[in-house]
């Protein structure tokens, strides 16, 4: 089998005929398949049966009662269950003209890229067949936001937002893959470095029916984003948070107990410092523990670090304690803030970095490293 092209389909039982005769003579001399995920509510599954008793290529129905994850889960399955590693995704209603098939399938095969995003925004590529000029305008502006927010992983597309792709299964890993309705490429392309390369297209006029995106579509888009880019910020931040919970208790309660203010927020630190260290390891890097230093030389750089900042920071508190006449408490919190910054950019950078081979240049490789450990996913 040379490629599974995958269609993702809700109610497209119009179109199903017309797809399947036009990606055939697509196809015409290369092994391949076509795998409907489908989680209609109309005839759409019947006539793909239909089609495929005729049909001049293997045409399979996956068809899901849960439309768990929509379009993006959709996909997903489609990776799961398809014949050969090299895995085409296309919608259902041929906007994304099958004649580029050819094109897209022989760029993957020469070998150098895991990759190939057909883009309405390369080259010669249009997106005329979005609906009216407020999803244009909607579009370019989510690409650019998007593009801003991943600057190193998104840097060679033009269009991560199309439904029109090649990927080599084996380059993705499936479990880290968090789909939620449309945006799958990005999905994709966020979680790890690919090799990419673009083929632009003319993205067509639907043949029938109507688009399915909403502006529930949007929130789904926009809840994306945030967890792609801030996976793993956003748990250790909840870590950090509980650490800062517990060290204030530490603090009020040696305070309220009499001792020293000082001498508290030193035992409330190293108490918060080790006990951080221990859900950072289970909770936020844990997917990076293998690449990285061993553990005790991990411990080392966090403890030492961490350290380093409370010696910082205790002084500082203890000055804003002294000058502006604030409560020990307050004190800690505001520098507690400040420092969690510092410390998610020292532990991503150095506590968890991978043991590296041969390296990039030096400028390349931090951004490559921010831009990587920012925005892995984190599991709660
Ligand atoms: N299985 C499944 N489940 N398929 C779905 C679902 C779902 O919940 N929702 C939509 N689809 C299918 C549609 O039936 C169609 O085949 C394809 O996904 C795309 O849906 P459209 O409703 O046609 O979306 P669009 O044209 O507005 O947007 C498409 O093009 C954009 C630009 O390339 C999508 O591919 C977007 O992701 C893409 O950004
Ligand atoms: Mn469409």
């Amino acid at each position: 089998m040379d490629v599974s092209i995958i269609v993702p389909t809700y109610n497209e039982a119009p179109n199903v005929a017309e797809l399947v005769r036009r990606v055939s003579a697509a196809v015409q001399g290369r092994e391949a398949e076509i795998i409907f995920v489908d989680d209609s509510t109309d005839d759409t599954p019947d006539v793909v049966r239909a089609v495929a008793a005729s049909a001049s290529l293997p045409v399979r129905l996956i068809h899901r009662d849960e439309k768990v994850g929509g379009l993006g889960g959709a996909v997903v399955e489609g990776f799961r269950a398809a014949q050969s590693d090299t895995c085409l995704v296309m919608d259902g209603d041929l906007q994304h003209p099958p004649e580029k098939i050819p094109e897209l399938l022989d760029r993957a095969a020469r070998g150098d890229v895991d990759v190939v995003v057909a883009s309405r925004y390369a080259g010669g590529g249009t997106s005329t067949g979005l609906a009216d000029r407020t999803r244009v305008l909607v579009s370019k502006a989510s690409t650019a936001v998007t593009k801003a927010m991943f600057p190193v992983k998104l840097r060679d597309v033009t269009d991560p937002m199309t439904g029109f792709f090649v990927v080599d299964r084996r380059a993705i890993e499936l479990e880290t893959l968090r789909p939620r309705g449309f945006k799958i490429l990005l999905e994709i392309l966020a979680r790890k470095s690919f090799r990419i390369a673009e083929v632009d297209f003319d993205f067509a006029d639907r043949h029938a029916g109507e688009s399915k995106a909403s502006f529930l579509q949007g929130l789904h888009f926009i809840t994306q984003l945030a967890a792609l880019r801030f996976g793993k910020m956003s748990l250790f931040a909840v870590v950090g948070g509980l650490g800062a919970v517990v060290n204030l208790l530490i603090v009020w309660a040696l305070t309220s107990m009499g001792v020293n203010y000082v001498i508290a927020a030193v035992i409330g630190a190293e108490v918060t410092i080790i006990g951080n260290f221990l859900l950072i390891e289970r909770f936020v890097f844990h997917d990076m523990r293998h690449a990285a230093s061993s553990v005790w030389w991990r411990f080392a750089k966090s403890f030492g670090f961490n350290n380093a900042e409370a010696l910082i920071r205790i002084p500082i508190m203890a000055l804003m304690v002294e000058t502006w006449h604030i409560s020990s408490v307050i004190a800690t919190g505001i520098t507690l803030v400040v420092a969690f910054f510092v410390r998610f950019v020292f532990h991503s950078l150095v506590v968890y970095a991978p043991k590296k081979g041969a390296k990039p240049s030096a400028a390349r490789a931090v951004l490559e490293e921010i831009d990587e450990q920012a925005m892995q996913p984190g599991e709660i």
